[in-house]
């Protein structure tokens, strides 16, 4: 389909991790490096990320260069992708204040991802602040300010992209057809598009302390595999264990690979053949653990080498931010001027 315009969004409220590699980043790339769209955007979502840390701007602020360069180390290419900064996108909160009529305050609160998220946050239990409650609305405008058909996501983004084709259908039937309609793809393996964290929580995040980051030293890496959380009924090498829900073994089936296998445990073909072994009995957690160890470090290497190149040059990472925030701002303007002359707002055409 060469008319597809695809848009990624990545908030930058934390280095990435291995959970976004698998579940987003490593899609992302391919869809990219695939070709087969008329353009592809890469969002750093600093306002939305503003709008549950917007007492912290320094950390928002520190992790857009995190993420960019995070981003770049795992292949995005700014040649093939329109990298940029949502906040320097100005037009951008301009489309959201118009969208904001269109949606009821009831509706912005049944949507699911933003209720859970509200639940869990102890700093809005005395008060919601409104921009956080209408960030889907601006996630509306990130899509149709680029005219975006396509939104390559997990699920907990699929509301936002329904709550986005309600607003594209309520803008179109009020002012006249000028917006369109976006789907979402979401990765194959729903085993990697979320990925537990190393203790064993359903989800990896900063704040638990159970990620593994893009960025993590090899010492690091080993550290955190050594101490991983595995099957606490597995106490002797010779008790039959649980691999479903063993960080251990989900991270092994996303990472690792037949040539793992030949390099590092030859024993065994592949990961049935491993799990089945722990499954039975007679396999020790150490063991596993040391191969889990080579296998990310295998596939973690060349990211941070990467990484550590790009780091040593962010002025020029700066300097690329800024050419694919100008280019992105140049296509939101168009959507501007035309969502304004929809709504009889062009006094000076
Ligand atoms: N909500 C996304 C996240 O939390 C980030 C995001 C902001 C986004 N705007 C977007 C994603 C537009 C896709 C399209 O990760």
């Amino acid at each position: 389909m060469a008319d597809k315009i695809i848009l990624t969004g990545i908030r930058p409220t934390g280095p990435l991790h291995i959970g976004h590699y698998c579940g987003a980043l490593v899609n992302n790339v391919a869809i990219q490096n695939a070709g087969d769209y008329s353009r592809m955007y890469g969002m750093i979502a600093d306002a939305q990320g503003l709008t549950d840390n917007f007492d912290d701007p320094e950390k928002v602020r520190r992790n857009v260069i995190e993420v960019a360069l995070d981003m770049l180390s795992v292949g995005y290419d700014p040649e093939k992708t329109t990298l940029f900064i949502q906040s320097a996108v100005p037009e951008l909160t301009e489309l959201t204040f118009y969208y904001m009529n269109l949606v009821t305050v009831a509706r912005l609160q049944r949507n699911p991802t933003v209720k859970g998220e509200i639940a869990q946050k102890e700093k809005f239990a005395n008060g919601l602040p409104v921009g956080f409650l209408t960030y889907p609305i601006s996630q509306a405008a990130d899509i149709t300010a680029f005219r975006a058909n396509v939104v390559p996501a997990g699920d907990d983004q699929a509301p936002m992209i329904e709550q986005t084709n309600e607003i594209v259908h309520k803008f179109n039937s009020i002012y006249g057809d000028v917006l369109s309609p976006v789907k979402i793809v979401m990765p194959d393996s729903s085993l990697a598009a979320r990925l537990p964290g190393t203790d064993g929580n359903a989800k990896m995040s900063k704040s638990l302390g159970n990620c593994i980051y893009l960025k993590d030293s090899a010492d690091d890496i080993a550290t955190r595999v050594k101490t991983m959380f595995t099957d606490p009924k597995h106490l002797r090498v010779e008790d039959p264990g649980n691999t479903t829900e063993n960080p251990v073994f989900i991270y092994l089936s996303v990472f690792a690979k037949p040539e793992h296998f030949a390099a590092f445990l030859p024993e065994y073909k592949d990961y049935a053949e491993l799990a089945a072994h722990y499954e039975r009995g007679g396999l020790g957690d150490v063991k596993v653990k040391k191969f889990l160890n080579a296998v990310l470090q295998e596939t973690l290497r060349p990211i941070r080498e990467r990484r550590e190149m790009l780091a040593r040059d962010i002025p020029s990472v700066m300097e690329m931010l800024r050419v694919g925030t100008e280019r992105a701002r140049a296509v939101a303007a168009e959507t501007v001027d035309a969502v304004k002359r929809a709504m009889k707002l062009n006094y000076f055409e």
